[in-house]
């Protein structure tokens, strides 16, 4: 069948490119980058080269073959794609002093049939710290940003493009019709590719998958592993699909009662809860380290699933274990070949890994993302309660519960912030304070896993300037990925301590969670602003203040799929009315709102 190659170099954002194409009604299908042209067959119409996290300078700079290049098919390099190209056929590249990560301003300064219907101006989204300084011979400049001369650069001859920014992402306001315009103004591929046909083409994939065994699947209560369990019962009815909800004793307040109360009431006669916080608990004991901490909690769900197993007596001749596993969960794990581990999700730890390889896992939403989830719960008359509720990740509030070794007096030096930052403050007449916290937090820049700490600002309350302050600070420093704005208003010199002793996840500290997280569950209910936000997570943070008291950070987000997204700009008199009820329970220190956008900062903070 005829389609676009993409052939991935390990960016995070790979499968956006394909999903993008594909939305136009054309297939896209992703290849390794090493692929040969044998493999590639007769079919490519045109190519695309993904971003990466590596550098062309890297000793082992990934590359793609001179016969490949040579397929005379239009070829649109993006990001690591767009060095490659620079680099490999004559042009410059060099190794950029400040990155630029998050949003520019894109001039175009030619025209180019990549940029057919394309404001002269307009925002595109960058995460690079390597620039094109110089293009190969038969290319010229086309676009620059403020931080990059060589934004974009076009053969439009021999039909060769490259984009230093990612069109692919929901942040390129014009980047999908960029993408159109190679694919099908370039390239002459034709848009008839649909998704019933995908519905139909994955329902077919699962049958072949499953052919005569029995799935065993666990339900976490988030929209995937519901979606995936509702799926698979409809395929192949109750007989052969067993759910299994393990309560981990890190669920929001009441919510494993609710999930199995509403399969129940939807027919399904299938799903089976198991209370597991106990061993949960126990082997979480003195644990802090956020990667050991999701490898604990994927390890004891097998485990759990283990003992219900051999109870049911299921053996892997008759049985596959099913999961809920969605595109980006794969790929933040370092799952492609060339992508860096951001987080390693509970359910790609290496026991899975081993069994996906043994063949005894099936992930049917493996190639989908989350809006492609809920399309796909609707097209199969699943109700609005499973397919449109907010995400909650399989670990709960194990990952929103951070967690201390008690020793690191982590707090960094601020001079390179306090300067950068006064400059840029200066310039737009803005008046902060600012504090480092003394925790590290995991967030993502340029295709790899950061590990940093969070600025806390104070002083500063409109939304449009603090989306500037934050993406200034994290652009210009290393030793920042995640910038909070401070909402207590009643002291005017807070002081952030860190625990003198080590803070691990304990009953104690969940159940505080819990009722923060409930207040602002149902807060955002009444205002009637929950189909508005995309996801909510409330993060307890053992960050004290002079009582001794921990703080919690509220992170509301908007975002297509959790590959990129923007902070909420909550409206101030609900926000105040969260913190209000908040204050009111005189258990919370601090209060903080993380203003961070993905990149640099994930949705969870570990
Ligand atoms: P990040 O933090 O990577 O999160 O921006 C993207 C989405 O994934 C969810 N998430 C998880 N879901 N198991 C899950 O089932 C996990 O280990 C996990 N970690 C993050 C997160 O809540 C968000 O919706």
């Amino acid at each position: 069948m005829k389609h676009i190659a993409i052939l991935d170099f390990g960016s995070q954002y790979t499968h956006l490119i394909a999903r993008t194409i594909r939305e136009l009604g054309i297939l896209a299908k992703i290849y390794q980058h090493n692929v040969s042209v044998d493999e590639l067959g007769d079919n490519v119409e045109g190519m695309i080269l993904s971003g990466g996290p590596q550098s062309v300078f890297d000793q082992k700079g990934l590359c793609v073959g001179n016969d490949i290049l040579g397929m005379k098919v239009p070829i649109l390099g993006i990001c690591y794609g767009h060095q490659f190209l620079a680099h490999k056929l004559g042009g410059v590249v060099e190794t950029g002093k400040v990155g630029e990560y998050g949003m520019a301003k894109l001039n175009i300064l030619k025209k180019s049939s990549l940029f057919e219907d394309v404001p002269k101006e307009t925002q595109v989204w960058m995460s690079h710290s390597d620039s094109v300084v110089s293009v190969p011979d038969g290319f010229d400049i086309i676009a620059k940003t403020e931080d990059c001369n060589v934004t974009a650069m076009a053969n439009e001859k021999e039909k060769i493009f490259g984009l230093q920014f990612h069109p692919e992402v929901a942040h390129s306001k014009e980047g999908e019709i960029m993408i159109k315009n190679f694919v099908v103004g370039i390239c002459k591929a034709s848009q008839d590719w649909n998704v019933e046909d995908f519905k139909d083409e994955l329902i077919q994939k699962i049958k072949k998958q499953v052919g005569e065994k029995k799935v065993f699947i666990l339900v976490s209560g988030g929209v995937d592993s519901n979606v995936a369990f509702a799926l698979l019962t409809k395929i192949f009815g109750s007989k052969r699909v067993k759910g299994l909800y393990i309560d981990t004793g890190f669920m929001r307040k009441n919510e494993s009662e609710r999930i199995v109360k509403r399969f129940k009431n939807l027919g399904f006669d299938n799903l089976e809860i198991m209370n597991a916080s106990k061993l949960f608990y126990e082997r979480l004991e003195n644990i802090y380290e956020p990667e050991e901490k999701r490898a604990i909690i994927g390890k004891a769900f097998l485990d759990t699933k283990d003992i219900v197993a051999k109870k049911m007596e299921f053996d892997s001749d008759q049985w596959l274990l099913g999961q809920g596993t969605i595109y980006p969960d794969t790929i933040e794990s370092g799952d492609t070949k060339n992508s860096n581990t951001i987080k390693t999700h509970h359910n790609r730890v290496d026991v899975i890994t081993k069994m996906i390889e043994e063949g005894l896992i099936i992930e049917p939403l493996v190639d989908l993302y989350k809006d492609e989830v809920r399309k796909l719960g609707r097209l199969l008359d699943l109700p609005a309660k499973l397919v449109d509720r907010h995400p909650f990740p399989g670990p709960g509030l194990a990952i929103r519960c951070l967690c201390s070794d008690g020793k690191s007096d982590d707090q960094i030096k601020l001079c390179s912030i306090d300067y950068n930052l006064k400059i840029f403050c200066d310039k737009k007449n803005i008046s902060i304070e600012l504090a480092t916290l003394p925790i590290k937090s995991v967030g993502v820049q340029g295709d790899n896993r950061t590990y940093a700490h969070p600025l806390a600002i104070w002083g500063e309350n409109e939304w449009e300037k603090l989306v500037e302050i934050s993406s200034s600070v994290t652009n210009s420093n290393k030793d920042v990925n995640r910038v909070v704005l401070l909402l207590n208003k009643h002291e005017k010199t807070p002081s952030f301590y860190n625990s003198q002793n080590p803070v691990f996840l304990s009953e104690n500290r969940i159940e505080l969670l819990r009722e923060i997280d409930q207040i602002v569950s149902d807060t955002m209910r009444e205002k009637g602003i929950y189909s508005e936000i995309d996801q909510f997570p409330v993060v307890l943070i053992p960050v004290y203040n002079k009582v001794g008291k921990e703080s919690v950070v509220l992170r509301p987000i908007n975002t297509r799929d959790f590959m990129t997204l923007h902070f909420y700009k909550m409206q101030r008199d609900i926000l105040e009315e969260i913190v209000n009820k908040i204050e009111s329970t005189k258990k919370i220190g601090y209060i903080f709102f993380d203003i961070t956008n993905k990149p640099p900062g994930t949705t969870e903070w570990e």
